[in-house]
């Protein structure tokens, strides 16, 4: 497939402003904004032409702070790396210094975009393999955004399972949405080759609202509720690799549980069984 043929259509794609001259350093002009709950949101902007990096990474953005000075947060980046425009996933602290004011932008509005993307979440850092896992909570789910319709990921692994822990229903619904449009828009379907269901198994848990599954993905996980459920072979060094984001607690008791199963970290400079990245820091 050429990538060119990966263009997403969206309703808002004519109502899109024509961007304006920046006036920030590294300017970008929103082009999307949408909200999911009082927390959380998600919004696109313009992408400089040289602007290059690997599903998976994360950049800093941010705002012109009161004292003339950009106000910048590490963000993964959503979208995937061949798209026009680049997407992101995010929060609202309150009282937050960039998320209490980012909450408010609006198409047309500017933030500011630096332009060196990194980060561990990426193909390189793994070994090949025959199944992908990608373990998120809340946020975490950002960097799966980009990878899921990455077609190196569907070229690399037989199977993709994403797991997506959150305290509330509501808070499931970007990733939700995602993977129905990874399930019907027909520009995805060529990634599927064997098909969607046998191909990407999404499980979605919610630990403090009723939903039709609940608990950690790390208590699952130990307790064997989850391969049960998705009728698939326990984790093994040999087939599965994986990718962890999310707080640091999740993190590091995953890391634990997948050490136990004979996995190891990875790194850019190192590949190997898996790999994990922050989805903020505590
Ligand atoms: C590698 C990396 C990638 C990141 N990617 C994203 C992303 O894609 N989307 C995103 O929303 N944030 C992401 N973050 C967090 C982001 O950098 C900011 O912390 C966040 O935007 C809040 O900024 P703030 O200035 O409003 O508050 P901050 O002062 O930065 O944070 C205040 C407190 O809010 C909590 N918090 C911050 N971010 C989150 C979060 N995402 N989820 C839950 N609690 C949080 C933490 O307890 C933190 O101490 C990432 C962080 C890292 C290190
Ligand atoms: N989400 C909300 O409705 C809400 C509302 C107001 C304020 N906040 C504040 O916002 C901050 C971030 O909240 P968040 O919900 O986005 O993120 P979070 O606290 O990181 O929780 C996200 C998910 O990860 C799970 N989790 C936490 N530690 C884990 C571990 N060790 N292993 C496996 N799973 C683990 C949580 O389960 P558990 O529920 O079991 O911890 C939850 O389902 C917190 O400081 C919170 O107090 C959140």
């Amino acid at each position: 497939m050429k990538m060119t043929e990966l263009r997403p259509v969206t309703d808002t794609a004519a109502a899109t402003p024509a961007p304006r001259k920046p006036a920030l350093p590294d300017a970008q002009t929103v082009t999307e904004v949408q909200h999911y709950t009082d927390r959380l949101f998600r919004f696109r902007v313009t992408r400089p032409p040289s602007f290059r990096f690997r599903a998976g990474e994360f950049v800093m953005i941010g705002l012109m702070g009161d004292n003339g000075k950009p106000l910048l947060r590490a963000y993964s980046i959503a979208s995937p790396s061949w798209e026009d425009e680049l997407e992101f996933y995010s929060i609202k602290v309150p009282n937050g210094p960039l998320t209490s004011r980012l909450q408010h932008i609006r198409p047309g509005d500017q933030i500011i975009l630096r332009p060196k993307p990194v980060g561990t979440l990426v193909h390189d850092a793994l070994l090949p393999g025959k199944r992908l896992w990608f373990f998120a909570t809340g946020t975490g789910i950002a960097p799966f955004a980009s990878l899921l319709r990455e077609p190196e990921t569907w070229e690399k692994y037989d199977q993709v399972i994403l797991t997506h822990t959150c305290r509330e229903v509501g808070e499931l619904t970007y990733g939700r949405e995602l993977i129905e449009d990874l399930r019907t828009n027909e520009l995805y379907q060529e990634l599927f080759g064997a098909g969607f269901e046998k191909r990407l198994h999404y499980y979605p848990t919610t630990t403090r609202e009723e939903s039709h599954k609940m608990g950690r993905i790390t208590d699952l996980l130990r307790s064997g509720e989850v391969f049960e459920d998705l009728g698939l072979d326990p984790i093994t060094p040999e087939k599965d690799r994986a990718m962890i984001c999310g707080n640091l607690a999740f993190n590091l008791e995953l890391k634990a549980l997948l050490e136990d199963w004979e996995l190891e970290e990875g790194a850019n400079s190192d590949p190997q069984t898996y790999v994990v990245e922050k989805a903020f820091l505590d």
